[in-house]
């Protein structure tokens, strides 16, 4: 499984959310190794609690951030937010079900990482801009 790393083409301007961002993507690759080595559930299950309950945090601290330097992608972010989270409970569902099953973990890394990834490098940077644009922050 080719783990995938943050790189500047993902900053945002704002330090505490690219290193949300590094975080979310280590957990990520932590999930996707452990499911494609055949760890027990407990230990992807609690992977997965942790990084679903870490991605909730993060897009509510984007989102106010978005909000307070008045960035014109808000709304379209939040609502790709809404979607990740629901993508994310259907597969952890698949998971409680079925486990790690080689069709599931490469949908996760298709339809999660790929998601997060293209989602930091086109939507989450357009706040960089918008950081730069605001004096006395
Ligand atoms: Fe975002
Ligand atoms: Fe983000």
């Amino acid at each position: 499984m080719p783990s995938i790393s943050w790189d500047p083409s993902m900053t945002t301007g704002v330090e505490s959310l690219d290193n949300q961002h590094k975080q979310l993507i280590a957990w990520l690759n932590d999930l996707l190794s452990a499911m494609s080595a055949g760890r027990g559930r407990t230990e992807i299950s609690s992977l997965l609690d942790k990084l679903g309950g870490y991605a909730v945090m993060h897009f509510g601290n984007e989102e106010d951030c978005m909000a307070k330097y008045n960035c014109p992608v808000a709304a379209k972010n939040a609502a790709a937010h809404k979607d990740f989270v629901a993508t994310f409970a259907a597969f952890r569902e698949e998971f409680d079900k079925t486990g790690a099953t080689a069709h599931l973990v490469v949908r996760l890394q298709a339809e999660l990482m790929r998601w997060l990834t293209s989602h930091i490098k086109a939507t989450d940077t357009q706040l960089a801009p918008c950081v730069r644009a605001t004096p006395h922050r």
